[in-house]
This record gives structure tokens, sequence and C-alpha cells, in this order.
């Protein structure tokens, strides 16, 4: 009986809840292929701030590290927001976390829902077709950058910096990626302008050429921005710098309708980490409104990730089977409404 040990952080606002259905979920598939998860709980976020006064305590960190993958919710708090200067913030504990365990791929799939056409911001023959995957590199560029003040605090520094190995290690693992899917890749960048962008394409043009199998392109960010907009279903498979990730992966993850489907992977060198795109939503926390399904979703990704490949398969058909019913939370203006728990335990249901 494989068994699998879990490191599981909810964090703050809503995480707690869509975790609670994603663990749901995967009871059910333990139930139904005889596996054992063993979830272990840690703080982490604005929660583990008020428990020990650090974002990532020593113990979390050293839990994930011993897990075979690791299940987040979210973090987050407005009381954070208002001050973007406090010394001790919730995003360092994601930052550290994503630096500490070497997660240096984000792989954020964005698929459009037939049943969901209205829901999204586009024009329903726009949406028709997409299925893209970013890989967003995770761990290195502006966000890890030399940053600081100089002139007396007057001016204020980031810097992009990228090492040979550190795009090398990514791009790779976008040809895979591609080859796995429609066998296109897309690098976006700025190469116009940037001098780390130009090593990119250096480098990324030499592994096309053990790559020749897959159809690679490049685009300017500006480019892809309005390119996303106008004809998502060209993309089969983009791979970016950290920041530039971030702005398109949060742009493209509305696509779909609702922020509240979209799963993600963070990995890179042993341990996984599996957590939905969207944040925390503070607002809607505790109200049993929250979407699960990115969180289920994210489960899905966990599932791949320990080579349970049917297991996540189930999860997905679980997830597509209620949504294509007209079941739902109430961001997806479904038939029958539910609330968080119900659609968790629906799905869940379909798993079984
Ligand atoms: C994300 C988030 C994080 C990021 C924040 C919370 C640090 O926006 O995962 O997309 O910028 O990477
Ligand atoms: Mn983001």
């Amino acid at each position: 009986m494989p068994q699998f040990k879990l490191a599981v952080l909810p964090g703050d606002g809503i995480g707690p809840e869509v975790i609670a259905e994603a663990t749901k979920v995967l009871d059910a598939i333990a139930g139904k292929y005889g596996h054992t998860f063993d979830y272990t709980y840690a703080p982490v976020g604005a929660v583990a701030i008020d428990q020990t006064g650090e974002p990532l305590p020593e113990d979390t960190l050293a839990l994930c590290k011993k897990s075979d993958a690791l299940l987040f919710g979210a973090i987050g708090h407005p009381r954070f927001d208002n001050d973007p200067s406090a010394k001790v913030r919730p995003e360092q504990g994601l930052l550290k976390l994503r630096k500490e365990l070497g997660l240096y791929a984000n792989l954020r799939p964005v698929a459009s829902y037939a049943e969901l056409a209205d829901l999204s911001p586009l024009r329903p023959e726009r949406m028709k077709g997409v299925n893209m995957l970013i890989v967003r590199e995770l761990t290195g560029g502006i966000y890890f950058g030399e940053k600081g003040r100089k002139d007396n605090g007057n001016t204020a520094y980031d810097t992009c910096t990228y090492s040979r190995h550190e795009i090398e290690r990514i791009v790779k693992m976008g040809f895979v990626e591609a080859r796995a899917r429609r066998g296109k890749l897309t690098l976006v960048d700025k190469a116009n302008v940037m001098e780390s962008s130009r090593l990119w394409r250096e480098v990324t043009r030499e592994l096309a050429e053990e790559n020749t199998d897959v159809d690679l392109n490049f685009m300017f960010v500006d480019n892809a921005a309005m390119q996303l907009i106008l004809h998502p279903a060209q993309f089969d498979v983009i791979v970016t710098s950290n920041m530039f990730g971030d702005i398109l992966s949060d742009a493209s993850s509305v696509l779909a309708g609702s922020l509240g489907l979209l799963p993600s992977s963070s990995i890179g060198s042993t341990v996984g980490m599996f957590e939905p795109i969207h944040g925390s939503w503070p607002e809607g926390a505790g109200q049993d409104r929250a979407n699960p399904v990115a969180a289920i979703l994210s489960a899905a990704m966990l599932l791949d990730h320990l080579d349970l490949r049917d297991e996540a398969a189930d999860v997905r058909r679980a997830v597509n089977e209620a949504l294509a019913a007209g079941v739902g939370t109430e961001d997806l203006r479904p038939r029958e409404q539910l609330g968080t728990a119900a659609f968790g335990d629906r799905i869940a249901k379909g798993v079984a």
C-alpha cells in the first residue's frame, strides 16, 4: 500500500476552506486506490506571523523538506497590504519557500471550459480551443536580484539577473512540456531592451538545436500581453522569466471565467508544491463561498507529480462532470449553487 507524506499549508483567508476540500478529494482517491496520504499541517503567511512572528517558521520549512509533496492554500492579509514597507510580510513566506525548496519552475495551465464560456471576459469564439501552459521561472530574476536604496533613500533599484544555468533548466522544462502537449513553445521576453532577455534567447536558440521536433517561436512580452487577449488559442506552452510570468499568468488566469478554477504546481528539486492561483480573498473567508476547484485541481497536479496518473485523471474527470452538470459555487453562476464544502462533497463523490 503506497503511503505518501504530504505537508499541508492552508495559510490565510479562504486557504483553509479550499484546502479542506482538496484533502477531502484526496481521501476519496485514497479510499478508491488503497493509498495512504499522511497529512501534517503547518502554518505559513499571516497566521504564521501571528503565531511565531515569522511568515515561514523553521518547523514549517523542515516539515516541507521531508515531505513527498506540499499542498498550499493561500497567503495574504489586508492588514499588511496597506503597509508594503512592513518588515515582516506574508509574501516573504512564499518567496522563501520557493527559494529554499528550489522550486524554480511554476506551471500554470489555463484551459477553457465550454460550459463556462459565458463567464469569460472574452467572447466565446476567442476562447474556443484555449489550452495553454505557462512555465514561469520562479527563483531568479528581478524577484531575487540585488535590490536596495541609495542617495539617502531617494533612488531605489531592483536588478534582473539570470545565469545560463537558471535559464537552461527552465527552458528545458518548457521543451519537455511542449513535447508532451501540442509541440509548440513560445519564449516570452523583452530582448529588444533587456540584456538578460538576450541571454534567454541565446540559450534557448542553443537548446532548440536538440529539440527540433518542437516548434519554437519568440515573442516580446508587450506583444504577448496583447496576443493573450486577442488570440489566446495560439499558445501551447509559454516559457518566461519570473516577473513576466507572474503578470502574464495572472492575466491569463481570468480568461477561463473564474480565478477560482486554476491550479498551479511549483517544482524543481524533489518536493513539489501545489497551490491554487487565487489569493486569500480575506473578505470571503469563513463563509463557505470560495470555489474549491483550483485547490482540488492542484491536488490533481500533485497526484500527477507522484506519478499517480489514473488518480489524477479521476479527479479531473470528477471536476469536469460537476461543472458539466451545472453545479458550482457562486462565482460560476451555476444552475445549482453550492457552498464550498458541498461542492467539494460533490466532486469527492464523483471521484469515488
Ligand atoms: C503569485 C503571487 C506571488 C508572486 C506574490 C504573492 C509574492 O503574485 O504567486 O503569482 O508574485 O509570485
Ligand atoms: Mn501573481
